[in-house]
This record gives structure tokens, sequence and C-alpha cells, in this order.
């Protein structure tokens, strides 16, 4: 049994695990103890990897098995199932930051993503933080009265809502016709593995709530997300080199921060996990 540590970074959400080499077999115990944790703190920080491309698909597949992302264009060069997120991308002149407003991943799947990872191989010297904000507390905080009125209420999830505040990168041609039918999932989930509720938003991505007009449906969504988003929830991720994070989209949001000079080059290699139909 190998020894190490994992240590919640907030009283709610986030652990930081110090002593594994994920190069290394990771024994079934360790693999239990690491997914149990998981499950608990919602976002887990592994300090101090090194990986290959191929090291990483190896490593992430501790927490679960690999799932193909959407835009298939952007690969780690010679990898193509190895995904990247880079602040290299413009369009229109625009320079792209993914994940730059609160979301979850790839919401827009009958079965999104339970979980997506990052593993930092160029980072800025300061700034490029990654927010987390937990959906399990949120949900709870909630006066009765509205968990009564969101209760049963189902959103619809694109690829990119007509109401999304922010875009996203290009697709090719080919990427566009292999993405999936809608998402159409409920507005507060529980989780699989630890059995809580969640709210399960996304602006990005929704683009309207079953049986209420467009106009209703935003304000609603508007309002869950100013209670979601407040700093009492949040875990804020200063990335170190090094860093490896796995983050479970069914109980945080999350988002980058375009705060650092855009001459340095933030790069990290990213990996999704299946996930089950949100109920
Ligand atoms: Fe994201």
């Amino acid at each position: 049994m190998p020894s190490f540590t994992i240590t919640p970074m907030t009283g709610h959400t986030g652990a930081e695990v110090i002593g594994l080499d994920f190069t290394q077999p990771i024994d079934a115990e360790t693999r239990a103890t690491l997914n149990q944790a998981f499950a608990e703190h919602h976002v887990l920080v592994m300090r101090d990897q090194h990986f290959s491309p191929p090291e990483f698909k190896q490593a992430a597949q501790v927490f679960g098995a690999l799932q193909q992302h959407d835009k298939k264009e952007t690969f780690v060069p010679g990898h193509p199932d190895v995904y990247y997120v880079s602040n290299d991308q413009i369009v229109n002149g625009k320079r792209i930051i993914p994940g730059e407003t609160f979301h979850t991943d790839h919401s827009n799947h009958p079965a999104p993503p339970k979980a997506t990872t990052l593993f930092a191989v160029e980072l800025p010297s300061s700034g490029g933080d990654t927010q987390y904000v937990n959906m399990h507390d949120a949900y709870d905080d909630l006066l009765a009265d509205l968990k009564a009125r969101i209760d049963g209420l189902r959103a619809v999830h694109v690829y990119l809502s007509k109401y999304s505040p922010r875009s996203l990168g290009t697709l090719t041609e080919e990427s566009r016709q292999n993405l999936p039918p809608p998402g159409i999932h409920p507005l507060v989930r529980t989780h699989a593995d630890n059995g809580r509720k969640a709210l399960y938003l996304n602006p990005v991505r929704m683009e309207a709530i079953e049986g209420m007009p467009d106009e209703d449906a935003l304000a609603l969504i508007d309002q869950l997300m100013r209670h979601a988003t407040q700093k009492k929830y949040e875990y804020r991720h200063q990335w170190r080199h090094g860093d490896w994070v796995i983050w479970d989209n069914r109980s945080v949001m999350h988002q980058a921060n375009p705060d650092y000079d855009m001459n340095e080059r933030r790069f990290l290699y990213r990996l999704m996990l299946k996930g089950e139909v949100p109920v």
C-alpha cells in the first residue's frame, strides 16, 4: 500500500492528493479510496505528476472510462484521443479562452461526461486559475418554495445555445455532423455515487426549459446562476507545475480566467470520462 495523503482544500469542495505517482500501477484499494474521495470532494488535485499523453490517458482511467470530445480537431499532435485547452485559438480576430464563464462540460449530450480532467503542461507565470462552485451545497441552500418550483423541470441543452454568454471555438463540418441529439436534463439531478441532489446548469448550452416561455426560463436560469456562483460555494484552483486536476461535472460548475499575459502560453492536456443519463 503506497503512502499518500488526501487533504480537503475547503470545507466543501476540493482535496489535494500527495504522494502517488500515477505513471505507476494503482492497486484496487488505492483506486477505491481515490474514487470515494472524488465522490466526497468533487475536485481532486494530484500534485507532482509527470505525464506523457499516453500516461495521462492511463492515469485518467483510474476514475472511469474515456469519452471522446465533440471538437475532434483539437488534439495533442500525434495523439488524436488526447485533447487540450490552450489560449492560442483566435476566431474572427478574437481570442477564444475555453471555459470563460461558469458551465458544466458537454451537457449537450444525452449522457454527459461525469468528469473532466486537466494536466498542466505549460502555465502562465501568474493567473489562469480555474474556479469551481459546489452545486450540491447551492441546491441544499435554496428556499423550499424555489426547490418546489424547479423540481421536475427539464432543460434542453444544445451544442451552443442561442442565448449563450460566449461563443465556442469553431467546429469542423465532420465534428458538427457527429454531434449527438440535444441533452434534455433535469434542473436538479441526483448524484449516482454520493446520492446528493445538485443543480445542473449550463447557460452556454441551455436553450429552453420545457413548458416555459424562453423569457421566464432565462430569468430562472439567471436567478439560479447568481445564487450558485456565490463565493461561499467556490474552490479556486491556482495551478502549479505538475498538477493533475479532475472534477465532477455532476457536482460542480467551473470557469477559466483569461486574466494573464496572453503572450504567455497556457496549455493543458484534457480528457473526459463517461457519465450516465442525469436523473
Ligand atoms: Fe469546461
